[in-house]
């Protein structure tokens, strides 16, 4: 079978390797690669993938949205967060998944011990954000908190959450167990972090969805304050293994993914 990311530019792209490295663990002759495709070029999309044989692909960046009207079908996920990161091209349908949420929330269950009770502080309101709090609901039983600095972006949040200002959160920050970043700040080397951390308590988990840099500004500063930090190479890597589980129903090598992953950074 034949599998490729459509993006743009896709050049640095690990997903390659790491599907690369799945097919080869688990003997399959499969292979997937990045295909590059400016937002010009984008109404060809249907010919693209069929000239290619695909019988899946991931989308990423800035492609996530672009893709629904070329859908028979999305999925619940989906439909939630507004964007698209998975097709399966079934019969000739195409059907389109969201498994970023998925991803980052099975990495962090098998990273935190006591999901279940944990007071989640989720920074950021757009779609990353969106998707890793309809996923963590099922999960955790107090209610996720969002913060982000444009109110308005909750105007099209359905979920049950409790909503505040980047204010707000740094003002409350002691009463959370994790805290989550999914914007984009501190992704540069510098020293910009999104909210200060100075009431963070010693016990919390300080994360990002980033994992190139391998740790973020935030991460660094929780680092040097002893505080516990986890970042999104986990969510990459089950994002991807959740993709290959949706278009072969098999199961995939894991570790063998991470492994492949963390040889490129
Ligand atoms: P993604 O799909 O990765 O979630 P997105 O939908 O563009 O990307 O969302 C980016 C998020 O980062 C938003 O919450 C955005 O906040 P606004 O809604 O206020 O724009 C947040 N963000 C981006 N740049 C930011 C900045 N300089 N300061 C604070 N938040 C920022």
């Amino acid at each position: 079978m034949k599998y490729a990311v459509i993006g743009h530019p896709i050049d640095h792209s690990l997903s390659p390797v790491m599907h690369n490295a799945n097919f080869e663990s688990l003997g399959a002759s499969s292979s997937y690669e990045a295909l590059n495709i400016p937002e010009q070029q984008f109404h060809l999309i249907k010919d693209i993938i069929s000239d290619k044989g695909l019988a899946g692909f991931n989308v990423t960046i800035p492609h996530k949205e672009r893709i629904i009207p070329y859908l028979d079908e999305i999925d619940d996920q989906s439909k939630t967060v507004g964007a698209v990161n998975t097709v399966n091209i079934e019969n000739g349908k195409w059907i389109g998944y969201n498994t970023d949420g998925i991803g980052y929330v099975t990495g962090l269950r098998q990273t935190y011990e006591n999901l279940e009770e944990a007071k989640i502080l989720i920074i950021g309101a757009g779609g990353a954000s969106k998707g890793i709090a309809n996923e963590l609901q099922q999960f955790v039983k107090p209610k996720l908190t969002v913060a982000n600095r444009t109110l308005s972006r909750f105007d099209n949040w359905h979920l049950d959450i409790n909503k505040m200002s980047l204010a707000e959160a740094e003002t409350s920050l002691a009463n959370f167990d994790i805290v989550i970043n999914t914007t984009p700040i501190g992704m540069k080397d510098n020293r910009e972090v999104v909210i200060s951390l100075d009431n963070l308590s010693s016990h919390t988990l300080v994360s990002d969805i980033v994992y190139i840099p391998f740790k973020t500004s935030i991460l660094k500063l929780a680092e040097a304050k002893g505080n516990p930090i986890y970042n999104g190479l986990d969510m990459f890597v089950f994002q991807g293994a959740e993709s290959f589980r949706i278009w072969s129903g098999q199961m995939p090598d894991i570790n063998t993914m991470k492994q492949a992953v963390l040889k490129r950074l």
